[in-house]
């Protein structure tokens, strides 16, 4: 979050301060004790498939970590409005990252402050000695933010504090020493993201600090080092650092190794507001190099400057406005091998103001992270988790044809759903040519998911979506370089009733848009414009509700 808007609803929070205190907390547990969305049936924009907090309000996603069969997933979360405010960890867990439990809040403020993202990982080797050989501890590195703190001026109000859990995440202790980390006078000093570096046989924990990522390592979880630094002047910086991520990866198809650090700002997206960066490179435990390679495609036609403040180019994991703070998850089994995503499908610029009334902002699917060689050199690659396919309903297989004008696919379907997946393969007749996928209902609504032939990028026009007044900064076309060049275009598109998210290419470029229409889009079709674009293959296939009364 901006730091500017942190002191706009700082006075808010102060206010709500105190509803959190223990005593309601404890009750507010037992309330939400493995309680399912209460009304997400008849709720008009609540999602049907993607993450959403039971009540009140969200945003990041924290902790994410896989242990004894569950991925958890914690969250900044407001259990008191629907707005953002004292922030505690909301906590959910699930054996697909598709279907989710709801759990009791595992961590609230206390007197050093309230609980600001952060991570978490299973203490295998029992380092911090807060678990057992048999049953290692999951501990939670997380921000503490300090509102007093801030309010009297002072520059040392986050700080990083940790705690544990010998049962699965279902209860916390913090350590009683916290803070184990505090800041050096720096303001915005937040949002640690700890990893095991094998090499080193140390935790490595990266961390947000203003214009930069700064990493320490440790040896117990409590006693951290400084060891080195990246970032001043090297990509996006149109706003603060926030969120990041640290990780090896191969580079498919190849042996070769290689380090990716995810970094989110607010503001400096690509088209405006919260976005999240990467950068590809090399890590040797104290700190990150910029890959040579990918520091020339930061310079390159397909890097994108951040707007409103034009300082360096980035290279963005989505370029779509509502896809913010993702990380991935820690301790997914070697077996499985997979880097796992997850982002908060939402933007600081209307956040707090979106038109949902019981609860606020869904997380994205769960993704699957690459790193491929492309013509624009190394890049992530994303795709929706597998496990997504868990919750198909009847698939309907167009036929392939030539599309001379529009071509209505919800029609033939078989379903009448506002929660889709849909894949096709269009390839646009002649360098003119150009299409669009509409989804819209019978007011007169759409969305437009599209490529621009002249521009030679993908777009997403939510101009005319639905709901927008609340905020001037939420209608717009929001756009993204296509960086295939082959023929055919391959597309694929989530929709689950208010947002889409676009993997085009593969998952080269991706988007993702949230949208608030008065009635639901259950109308699909797709446009061609100025040329004919021939479908050549496609599926369309109804996503069930992970709600089960409303399936
Ligand atoms: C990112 C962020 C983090 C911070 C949290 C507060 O969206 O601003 O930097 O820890 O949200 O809720």
């Amino acid at each position: 979050m901006q730091i500017k808007k942190l002191y706009l609803l700082a006075a808010l929070g102060s206010v709500l301060y105190s509803c959190s205190s223990n005593k309601a907390s404890v009750e507010h547990e037992t309330e939400m004790a493995g309680t399912e969305a209460p009304a997400a049936g008849s709720e008009l924009h609540r999602p049907q498939f993607h993450f959403t907090p039971p009540a009140k309000w969200m945003n990041d996603p924290n902790g994410m970590v896989y242990h004894n069969g569950e991925y958890h997933l914690f969250y900044q979360h407001n259990p008191d409005t629907t707005v953002w405010a004292p922030m505690h960890w909301g906590h959910a867990v699930s054996k697909d990252m598709v279907s989710w439990e709801h759990l009791p809040i595992a961590l609230y403020p206390d007197s050093l402050g309230m609980i600001f993202s952060g991570s978490a990982v299973v203490d295998k080797n029992n380092t911090s000695g807060f678990g057992t050989d048999g049953n290692p501890a999951m501990v939670a590195i997380y921000t503490y933010h300090d509102m007093p703190g801030e309010k009297a001026g002072k520059d040392d109000y986050q700080s990083q504090g940790i705690a544990y859990s010998l049962d699965n995440g279902r209860t916390w202790t913090k350590y009683a020493q916290n803070p184990v980390l505090k800041s050096p006078n720096i303001r915005d000093f937040r949002d640690p993201k700890v990893s095991w570096y094998e090499a080193g046989k140390k935790w490595v924990m990266t961390l947000a600090v203003a214009d930069h990522i700064r990493f320490y390592t440790s040896k117990n979880l409590k006693d951290w080092k400084l060891e080195g630094q990246f970032g001043q002047n090297i990509g996006g910086h149109g706003g603060v650092w926030e969120c990041p991520d640290l990780f090896k990866m191969k580079v498919a198809g190849t042996n070769e190794e290689k380090w990716v650090l995810l970094v989110s700002i607010n503001p400096g997206g690509p088209n405006g507001g919260s976005a999240t960066q990467y950068f590809v490179g090399d890590f040797d435990g104290s700190t990150f190099k910029l890959d040579p390679q990918f520091e020339a495609n930061l310079k390159g036609e397909y890097a994108v400057a951040g707007t409103p403040v034009n300082k360096g180019k980035g290279i963005w994991i989505d370029y779509g406005r509502d896809n913010y703070a993702g990380v991935t998850w820690a301790n997914v089994p070697e077996s499985d091998g997979r880097r796992l995503f997850l982002g908060w499908m939402s933007n600081w610029d209307y956040a707090n103001v979106v038109p949902t009334e019981n609860w606020r902002s869904a997380m994205t699917v769960a993704r699957t992270l690459e790193l491929e060689k492309t013509d624009a050199g190394l890049r992530i690659v994303s795709k929706p988790v597998k496990e997504l396919e868990n919750i198909f309903g009847t698939s309907y297989t167009l036929e392939a044809q030539t599309v001379t004008d529009a071509l209505a696919l919800s029609e033939k379907a078989p379903f009448k759903t506002a929660t889709f997946d849909l894949q096709l393969e269009l390839e646009p007749v002649g360098e003119a040519a150009q299409f669009a996928i509409e989804l819209s209902n019978d007011m007169g609504q759409k969305v437009l998911i599209g490529y621009d032939a002249t521009r030679k990028q993908y777009y997403i026009d939510r101009r005319e979506a639905g709901k927008h007044d609340f905020s001037d900064k939420f209608g717009g076309i929001h756009y993204a370089p296509r960086i295939a060049s082959d023929a055919t275009f391959p597309l694929r598109l989530v929709v689950d009733v208010a947002s889409v998210e676009l993997f085009a290419d593969n998952g080269k470029t991706v988007m993702t848009d949230v949208f608030f229409p008065d009635d639901k889009f259950t109308k699909v079709s797709i446009i061609a414009d100025k040329g004919e674009v021939k479908l050549k293959s496609g599926t369309l296939t109804e996503v069930k509700s992970i709600y089960s009364a409303v399936q």
